[in-house]
């Protein structure tokens, strides 16, 4: 596995790979690697001929007073992750030589999809992900790019910038991976104090409990949406920023739940705020899991 830290290293790297014709998958990160980013290099593997894997703690997506300067780094523990994984190339490049005139000036309108729920309690993060994934792709020029089905909004947000600027990639989706209580890994798990780790269990359990609730025959999403805030709400720890059913395509609310419908939670703990989803493929009684 090597690791290349500059563009120029990179587009060395691709120009021998597409010679050869291989397929190309990458895997974004913001490095602190757990199972999830594991699992997201699997799906990678299974489409792709080589895999490239960013680590960048993009600083524009971060909102003043977030987690930037503490947000956990370790090079050399990712690296070592990434290799046992089966990644090809790391690119960990830093700031500088992603934002090599300082902050940018370009920078891509994520639209919006993006001022709801997590773009409305963090209104530039969006603009800094569009932004810096719009940018990795467009060097990278990967056949395929994996993201993980925990940040569902995230997903949405970035599919609908590569279908409105035609980049030529195909995105893949990988399941959310969770500890054996149900957390999703998530690389600020690590802040959670061990109170607030035992407490964080909730968001499953409620998203849980609703998608037994709508495979029961519940289609009034306000009951489903209450019943999600009353079983987070048992949890006194835990603040909550949202929890809500959507449309999965639009993350409009709905008037019954039917189709591709969305689960979408966000509670704090501390000074930590923790994420999940629950997507769902409703057709009448039929009611399948999907990936967001
Ligand atoms: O999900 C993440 O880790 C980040 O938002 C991403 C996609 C790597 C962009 O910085």
């Amino acid at each position: 596995m090597q690791l290349v830290q500059t563009c120029a290293e990179v587009r060395a790297w691709l120009a021998t790979e597409r010679r050869a014709e291989r397929r190309v998958g990458f895997v974004p990160t913001l490095g602190a690697l757990h199972a999830g980013h594991l699992s997201l290099v699997g799906v990678c593997r299974q489409a792709a001929d080589r895999v490239v894997l960013s680590v960048f703690v993009n600083p524009t997506q971060f909102g003043p007073g977030e987690d930037f300067s503490r947000y956990p780094r370790d090079l050399e523990r990712d690296l070592r992750l990434a290799e046992d994984a089966g990644v090809d190339v790391v690119f960990a490049p830093t700031v500088e030589e992603m934002y090599p005139f300082g902050r940018a000036e370009v920078t891509v309108d994520p639209g919006p999809l993006a001022t709801v729920f997590e773009g409305r309690l963090r209104p530039t993060h969006f603009r800094g992900v569009a932004t810096v994934v719009t940018k990795l792709l467009a060097l990278v020029a990967p056949d395929v790019a994996v993201f993980g089905s925990k940040d569902a909004q995230q997903v949405v947000v970035v599919r609908q910038v590569v279908r409105d600027l035609l980049l030529p990639v195909q995105l893949l989706v990988g399941p959310t991976v969770r500890e054996s209580d149900g957390l999703a890994f998530s690389s600020r798990n690590v802040y959670l104090s061990i109170q607030e780790r035992v407490a964080a269990t909730v968001l499953h359990r409620a998203l849980v409990q609703a998608g037994d609730g709508i495979r029961f025959g519940v289609r009034d999403p306000q009951v489903v949406e209450s019943r999600l805030r009353a079983e987070l709400a048992t949890e006194p720890l835990g603040t909550v920023d949202y929890a809500a059913m959507v449309d999965a395509e639009r993350l409009e609310p709905l008037l019954t739940i039917e189709g591709r419908v969305l689960l979408l939670v966000a509670v704090r703990f501390g000074a930590t705020r923790l994420l999940d989803n629950l997507c769902l493929r409703v057709h009448g009684s039929d009611v399948q899991e999907e990936l967001p």
